[in-house]
């Protein structure tokens, strides 16, 4: 497994880097496959990507598939819905067809449409379990990510790739997410993480690669993965690893897409 690292200065910074690194791995999909699956984050981190990418010209959206890595059982409408938030940044902005777009039905009963959603995969997308081509995923400062909860029995599950999930004491909502089978079968994983309250949970995942953590079950998983944090993220990382990543940074603000 290949894990690389890229620190930006800001969170704005993170947006603009991981909306370039998610260009580049579209159109290498598109290039090797004639098409890219994106399963796209929840929660705020990822908004300034979004924005970013709705406005990246080079952008192969007629040939982009969306989907989510989790949802919160809510309508589209619901201002805690993961969809509706990425509707207002970037569905709203890009020319992506509908066809191409793939929300989990919050709205719906959480157990059958989990089912559906699996389904969803399995028709779209080649692989058992699916093999997207690119996961974006947050961090919660518990190290959970997507919707594993520390703790959570659905980090045990094996078999299915997408379950609804009773949240833990103090999170909204049911949700439904994928599994670690789902997410592990992902050709690459993007962590998109800002600001200092994440900075334990990213070096927990990073440096102390704490299976105890979800993020961390999914770092054992993966195949290839990614961090595009910002400086206030990477706090807490050892020294070694920041001028890793802040060289990437750099590297990455002078690479043409
Ligand atoms: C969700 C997300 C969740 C999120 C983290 C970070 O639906 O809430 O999928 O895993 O990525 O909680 O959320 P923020 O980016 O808002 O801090």
């Amino acid at each position: 497994m290949s894990t690389d690292v890229c620190i930006a200065p800001t969170a704005d910074d993170v947006g603009r880097c991981a909306a370039r690194l998610v260009l580049r791995l579209a159109l290498d999909a598109v290039g090797c496959r004639g098409r890219c699956t994106l399963a796209l984050s929840g929660g705020r981190s990822p908004m300034t990507t979004y924005a970013h990418l709705a406005q990246a010209p080079e952008m192969p959206w007629p040939h982009v598939h969306l989907f989510w890595s989790d949802e919160r059982c809510v309508p589209p409408e619901h201002p805690d819905s993961n969809f509706g938030a990425a509707a207002a940044v970037l569905l709203s902005r890009a020319p992506v067809r509908p066809e191409q777009v793939h929300r989990i039905r919050g709205e719906a009963d959480a157990a059958a449409e989990a089912v559906r959603y699996e389904g969803v995969l399995r028709r779209l997308v080649r692989g058992n379990p699916p093999r997207l081509d690119v996961i974006l995923l947050g961090l919660g400062e518990d190290g959970h990510t997507a919707s594993l909860f520390p703790g959570s029995p659905v980090l045990d599950e094996r078999k299915r790739c997408v379950v609804a999930v009773d949240p833990p004491p103090g999170v909204a909502h049911r949700r439904i997410t994928f599994t670690l089978p789902l997410i592990g079968a992902g050709r690459i994983v993007v962590f998109i993480v800002t600001g200092a309250s994440k900075a334990e949970a990213v070096s927990r995942t990073l440096v102390g690669r704490e299976r105890a953590l979800p993020a961390g079950q999914v770092m054992a998983a993966c195949r290839r993965a990614t961090w595009v944090l910002d400086e206030a993220a990477a706090r807490d990382l050892d020294d070694a690893l920041r001028e890793q990543g802040r060289m990437a940074w750099v590297r990455q603000t002078r690479r043409a897409v």
